[in-house]
């Protein structure tokens, strides 16, 4: 007579199967409607990658998928068009949001959105901060340069990653948000260890920047102030230096936004 387990456990892997695939159908129906495989498809055969091959994070506004080809791995950026994420937003947000969908729908909102993430990544590597290198785009699908090892293992974000030498990365960090004051004249808006990763060489790199905003923006200032007690906090639990008085100094925030008289 065969031992319980040995009956349980592949009907266990059975199901353990079955609930895979409805994730995997779960992600296909969500990410995957028939205009973004077809930018997909457009981008494939532009060369940008060969294939998909597994959703590195899935969140509310779209997924990244780690991608691979001849060239090596890419990360695939898919906003999602559906619906679904116009519901979760706040109602004053929903409104403006409609009110523009209505002469151009939502697609083309979407569309602009993603090709203003690569617009953005573009201006921050010509000032030689550390972003991933856009590669291309497509409607609502952006390619770009995966932050991760040679064997195409994807960078853990700050908030996961083992941070050895916290003093070394605050230095490497200020310099980096000097170079998007300075250099490009922008501020990122969305600074925190969930949008900066660890490079395997343990330098931060700075991701999800499509609503950075120009240095003389009404708002750039106070965004500013917030990326960077968010990141002296960080610093501080860490064990480095939380000053954010120093921080705002060590990244050029008085020479990129000094006090208006
Ligand atoms: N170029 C990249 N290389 C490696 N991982 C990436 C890259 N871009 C994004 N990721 C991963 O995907 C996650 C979500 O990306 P992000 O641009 O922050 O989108 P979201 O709008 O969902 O926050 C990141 O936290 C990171 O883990
Ligand atoms: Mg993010």
């Amino acid at each position: 007579m065969p031992r319980p387990e040995t009956i349980l456990f592949p009907r266990g892997e059975r199901v353990e199967e079955r609930r895979r695939n409805a994730e995997d159908h779960k992600i296909r129906d969500e990410f995957f409607d028939h205009p973004t495989l077809l930018a997909v498809s457009h981008l494939v055969s532009r060369g940008l990658f060969e294939s998909l091959d597994y959703p590195i994070s899935t969140g509310k506004e779209g997924g990244v998928f780690r991608a691979s080809g001849a060239a090596g791995f890419r990360a695939v950026k898919v906003y999602r068009i559906s619906n679904a994420v116009f519901r979760t937003l706040p109602p004053y947000v929903l409104e403006e949001f409609r009110r523009q969908a209505g002469t151009r729908g939502f697609a083309h909102l979407v569309a602009d959105w993603t090709r203003r993430e690569h617009t953005i990544l573009t201006r921050l590597k010509d000032a030689e901060v550390r972003v991933p290198v856009p590669l291309g785009y497509m409607r609502n699908v952006l390619v770009m340069e995966l932050v991760g090892s040679d064997a195409g293992e994807p960078a853990p974000r700050l908030k996961d990653a083992l941070i050895e030498d916290p003093e070394a990365l605050r230095t490497e960090f200020a310099l980096q948000v000097q170079r998007m004051l300075v250099g490009a004249k922008l501020v990122h808006g969305d600074l925190s260890p969930y949008n900066v990763l660890q490079a395997p060489d343990g330098a931060p790199a700075f991701i999800d920047v499509a609503q950075a905003i120009p240095t003389t923006h009404p708002q750039a200032r106070a965004l500013l102030v917030r990326d960077l007690k968010t990141f002296a906090k960080f610093f501080g639990k860490l064990g480095a230096d939380g000053s954010f008085e120093r921080l705002w100094a060590d990244s050029g925030g008085a020479t990129a936004l000094p006090e208006k008289a």
